[in-house]
């Protein structure tokens, strides 16, 4: 392997900057040359592909957001438009790829290996932590960090009007970032797609907590794609409680910018170094991630198909924690 190239794909995430830098040194310092590859499969398709060295990534780590840039693409899904992109891999010489993303990310990644024998390891960056093969992904700490700084202003507000507050994160289809930053906002309850309740459960938390004896709360809730959730909870808590005083804050994309936290940057530079060292160790269909403090490579095939779980026991934790004994989640339509 003489040539790599680097992208970023998907949704950014904090943290993408750091991983960039540590993967085009690392490749450096192993002799390597390497591209970076613009805006992921779509700019590999359209051959927006450019040198990448040592001075090329200083002073990025620090920053939120990805100088590569990154997107869906549509054309890559189809023979043609990975084809083009093989054929500007090749014009360039590139023999191995670093894929920085998601889930759909390296489903892309493994369709690409199995069609055209390009070794590729994938990085795990996503605020949503929802990829089996690390305990953790790449932006997800700061994003939870972000969600916590809101909910703690909001928190003031909540308490001087003694108003219930619904607060919506994000997450996709998890409730990584929801249950976390729950627990660290010591949040009364969590919403959370891992756990179906009903609305008339969650209501009689409220009952059971008279107006005068706890008055203000604070209520996260996980995203769900096309509805406003946070806005649905509270409408039908209200329907049953009209007497509460309550208001939705969906926190949104502020959560997917930002610089990095310290955590996020150290793990971007062992995933950035653990990338380029298994390539040139001849992984070529895999996602390289930290488990137990361990560098641990997982074939695409299980990090794309299988569903990383909450722990039970961090899901309890929110229920003690509270005070209230109630952590819930909804099945309404
Ligand atoms: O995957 C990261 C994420 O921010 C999810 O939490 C969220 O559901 C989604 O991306 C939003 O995507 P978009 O930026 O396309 O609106």
């Amino acid at each position: 392997m003489k040539k790599i190239a680097v992208f970023t794909s998907g949704t950014d995430a904090p943290g993408m900057n750091a991983c960039i830098r540590a993967a085009v040194r690392s490749a450096n310092y192993y002799g390597l040359k390497t591209y970076g590859i613009l805006r992921g499969y779509e700019g590999m398709i359209n051959g927006d592909i450019i040198e990448m060295d040592d001075l090329s990534v200083s002073n990025i780590i620090q920053k939120g957001g990805t100088i590569l840039k990154c997107s869906g693409s549509s054309a890559f899904k189809t023979k043609e438009g990975r084809l083009k992109a093989y054929e500007n891999l090749k014009e360039h010489g590139i023999d191995g790829l670093i894929a920085i993303g998601g889930n759909g990310t390296f489903k892309g990644a493994e369709v690409f290996y199995n069609e055209f024998k390009v070794p590729c390891v994938g990085i795990p960056a996503t605020i949503d932590n929802n990829l089996v093969g690390t305990d953790f992904t790449i932006g997800y700490d700061t994003a939870v960090n972000t969600a916590l700084n809101a909910i703690d202003r909001l928190r003031d507000t909540a308490d001087s009007h003694e108003r219930v507050f619904f607060i919506e994160v994000m997450g996709r289809d998890t409730g990584f970032i929801a249950i976390w930053s729950a627990i660290a906002g010591g949040a009364d309850l969590a919403i959370l797609p891992e756990r179906k309740k009903s609305i008339h459960e969650i209501a009689q938390i409220f009952k059971h907590n008279p107006k005068n004896t706890s008055p203000s709360h604070i209520i996260i809730v996980a995203e769900e794609t096309d509805v406003n959730r946070a806005q649905v909870v509270a409408d039908e808590v209200q329907k049953f409680l009209p007497e509460l005083d309550t208001r939705v804050s969906t926190l949104g994309h502020i959560q997917r910018g930002g610089e990095p936290s310290a955590a996020d940057r150290v793990l971007a530079c062992q995933l950035g170094l653990g990338a380029v060292e298994g390539l040139l160790s001849g992984k070529k269909n895999d996602m390289v991630g930290i488990i137990n403090e361990n560098i641990h490579y997982t074939p695409f095939s299980i990090c794309t198909t299988k569903k990383k779980p909450i722990k039970k026991e961090i899901l309890k934790m929110i229920d003690i924690l509270s005070g209230k004994h109630h952590s819930y989640s909804l099945n309404v339509n």
